[in-house]
């Protein structure tokens, strides 16, 4: 008999979690404003809300903390995360930041003005947020596959290139000072995108004269499924593959939360010396002197450790098939979902799982609010709701798809667990006709809503 896969890892720590009724929920979700983010995490058995900063760090970070260094300019800490970020990326400068988005509003302090475009596979709500925000335009040249949720292309996260060279073609290169591959896709289901595009991408870029960054929170990830299924890469490892990935972009911007297995923390690297002495001035001004801009020198340590797990099938290979196997489960129940399953999560098509709902009364977060009532599960909605209004007609953007996004944290729950979701899923699969109607909004912020947003039943 051939043995079953098992996990890589074994667990020293524990830390519980709760079980609740459904009327205690009935009740907790309606104090919450049908909004999930609004509820305590007491109130939640299973938190797929996020895979950032939720994960387990392992033993070998944990004793990193204990050595960091909390110098103020210069801390050991510091070199140990630059010495890591240029061996693992090949970028020469990096400056640390408190998490993600953080780097993104370092990073375009300096390159975006009024009047920018900034086209993309498919840019995450806080790259989309910060770009609006700077009254620059967010443009996504997704591939059609991607909105296909039964396509089971390889690679749905591939910029489309004639939508981009589109965008090249029309606009002055001056009015587009960078754009940005999302690696994983998540706003596409955690979709990842092939060592052909990003070097496609790159070749039409410099063509164009601009430049290219990487968000970068699931490079890993997206390298794992690189060797997985692109011709040529089964045998290199994935420090290999990301090596080669990275020589494709001209700078980076990083959550530290998701592939960098810690719980707090950001970063940027780049190799132009000029964007990094003006980052550094903003950086000093929003996040913290250049050399631990908003982390600990001990989150620094952790950090470079994590990094080094992350990049080995080791750790990729527990990961990702975990993800998996929720998305089996549900494929095998019959349930719609974003395919083939993507990295750090499941995305459940919740317009074809409740087609009886109207786009208006947000479908997606109907769906995860019954899936709390149903197995006191926190997923996200990645929707109408993320999708905010259009900044200039004010109304709903209804993007072409609708998902729940059920994200699983790195090294933290068992295959118990995803099972209890999925048959959360399958109860709730079992009696979708009799789901008619959704919620309406009671007031809401004028962008990144879905936070804070009030609902009530309709
Ligand atoms: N880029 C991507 C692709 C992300 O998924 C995120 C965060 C960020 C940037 C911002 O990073 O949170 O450290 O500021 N995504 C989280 C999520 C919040 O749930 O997908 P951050």
């Amino acid at each position: 008999m051939n043995l079953p896969f098992a996990e890589n890892y074994k667990i020293k720590m524990v830390e519980p979690i709760y079980r609740s009724t459904r009327e205690q929920r009935v009740q907790w979700i309606a104090d919450a404003n049908y909004n999930l983010f609004n509820l305590s995490s007491d109130k939640v058995f299973i938190d797929l809300l996020t895979d950032s900063g939720t994960g387990a760090m392992s033993d070998r970070q944990w004793a990193a903390i204990m050595t960091g260094d909390e110098s103020y300019a210069g801390s050991s800490s510091y070199y140990h995360l630059k010495e890591k970020i240029q061996t693992i990326f090949g970028f020469e400068h990096f400056l640390p930041t408190h998490q993600g988005r953080a780097a993104e509003n370092v990073l375009f302090s300096v390159l975006l003005k009024e009047g920018d475009l900034v086209p993309g596979n498919s840019h995450f709500d806080t790259t989309k947020g910060h770009i609006e925000y700077r009254k620059a335009k967010a443009i996504d040249c997704t591939i059609d596959e991607a909105f296909d949720t039964d396509s089971t292309f390889p690679f749905k996260g591939n910029v489309d290139l004639a939508k981009l060279e589109k965008v090249f073609k029309l606009q002055p290169q001056k009015n587009i000072p960078a754009m940005i591959m999302t690696i994983t896709c998540n706003s596409s289901g955690g979709q990842p995108v092939s060592m052909a595009n990003l070097k496609a991408v790159k070749e039409m870029a410099t063509e164009y004269g601009v430049p290219v960054i990487f968000d970068s929170a699931r490079f890993a990830e997206n390298a794992w499924f690189i060797q997985q299924r692109e011709e040529g890469y089964s045998t290199k490892t994935i420090k290999e593959i990301v090596k080669e990935m990275f020589t494709y972009a001209d700078a980076m911007t990083m959550s530290s939360k998701k592939d960098g297995a810690v719980n707090i923390g950001g970063f940027m690297a780049m190799r132009n010396i000029d964007w990094y002495d003006k980052a550094s001035t903003f950086n000093i001004m929003y996040e913290g002197f250049v050399t631990y801009g908003g982390m600990a020198g001990r989150d620094m340590n952790a950090l470079a450790v994590g990094l080094d797990e992350v990049t080995t099938n080791d750790f990729l290979d527990t990961r990702i098939k975990q993800v998996q196997y929720l998305g089996n489960k549900l494929m095998e129940y019959g349930i719609p979902i974003q395919q083939p399953i993507g990295g750090h999560a499941v995305f459940v098509d919740a317009k074809k799982f409740l087609p009886y709902v109207p786009k208006e009364e947000y479908i997606a977060q109907t769906l995860a609010i019954i899936l709390y009532l149903e197995a006191g599960v926190r997923g996200v909605e990645v929707g109408t709701l993320l999708a905010d209004r259009d900044p200039e007609t004010n109304d709903n953007r209804y993007p072409k798809l609708e998902f729940l996004r059920l994200a699983i944290p790195r090294r933290t729950y068992s295959n118990n667990h995803m099972d209890v979701v999925a048959a959360g899923l399958k109860n709730i699969f079992e009696i979708r006709d009799e789901i008619r109607t959704g919620l309406l909004i009671r007031k809401e912020a004028a962008i990144m809503r879905h936070f804070t947003v009030l609902l009530e039943k309709v």
